[in-house]
């Protein structure tokens, strides 16, 4: 098991009273899983993926990833958990703009503690696997858009993460660079990677083995895609 997550709820103020926006969410991920999840905007989707990714603490509820009680850590110990096990691919590529993809994707062993050559040797490779090697020192302003994610997914792969945690991956990409990423996540998959990907977009959630569907905060189905 991945994670397990038990009767989460998020809260969020609204002047003087609490919003809620995530309502006893349950989710279980098992290693090797592709699982999506997709809903309307609103729906509660970028908030349930900050929990996820320990981005943001639940207000109430059990969540546990690995062997750690997530509702009982130090901010200290979810930001190694966050560098060393988790990936994170968002819609609008988060890259440093200064920084050539090499750099890039060498950043999260950098704050890791990882020595300089290792982390060229690991950065090269990711870029390899996803089909950038020849572009290695080309800042983001000198990429297309389908060639940032695929750098920001390297990024993300980088570190041999746990779990690969995409919001909106294809969201900024024209159709056939969409595919492109998502061909790669596929091929992530098959390697064995565990890959948790929010959409709203229903042939994008179709790459997934499994969709589940939130609306207004409410998390339901696990069919297969
Ligand atoms: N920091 C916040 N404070 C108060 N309310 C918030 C906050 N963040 C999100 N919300 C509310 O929570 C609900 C869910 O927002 P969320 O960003 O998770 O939606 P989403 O499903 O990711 O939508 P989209 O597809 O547009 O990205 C919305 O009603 C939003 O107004
Ligand atoms: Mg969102």
């Amino acid at each position: 098991m991945i994670l397990q997550m038990r009767d989460i709820c998020k809260d969020y103020p609204m002047g003087k009273t609490m919003n809620r926006v995530l309502h006893n969410v349950n989710l279980d991920v098992e290693e090797g899983e592709y699982l999506a999840i997709m809903g309307p905007s609103g729906s509660g989707k970028s908030t349930l993926m900050n929990l996820i990714g320990c981005l943001d603490v639940p207000t109430s509820g059990e969540y546990h990833f690995g062997d750690k009680d997530i509702m009982k850590c130090s901010e200290n110990v979810l930001a190694d958990l966050r560098n060393k096990q988790i990936g994170f691919v968002f819609q609008s590529f988060h890259l440093l703009p200064k920084l050539n993809a090499l750099d890039n994707v060498a950043l999260p062993l950098l704050y890791g503690g990882v020595k300089k050559a290792e982390r060229r040797e690991r950065a090269a490779e990711a870029l390899r696997t996803v089909g950038l090697e020849d572009r290695m020192e080309y800042r983001p302003d000198q990429l297309s858009g389908g060639q940032c994610q695929r750098v920001a997914i390297a990024r993300a792969i980088v570190g041999k993460p746990k779990l690969l945690l995409a919001d909106e991956p294809t969201g900024a990409l024209d159709s056939s660079s969409g595919r492109a990423v998502m061909e790669l996540f596929a091929q992530l998959h098959e390697a064995g990677s565990t890959i948790l990907m929010i959409t709203h977009d229903r042939d994008i959630a179709g790459y997934a083995q499994t969709v589940k569907y939130i609306r207004d905060g409410v998390l339901s189905g696990g069919d297969e895609a």
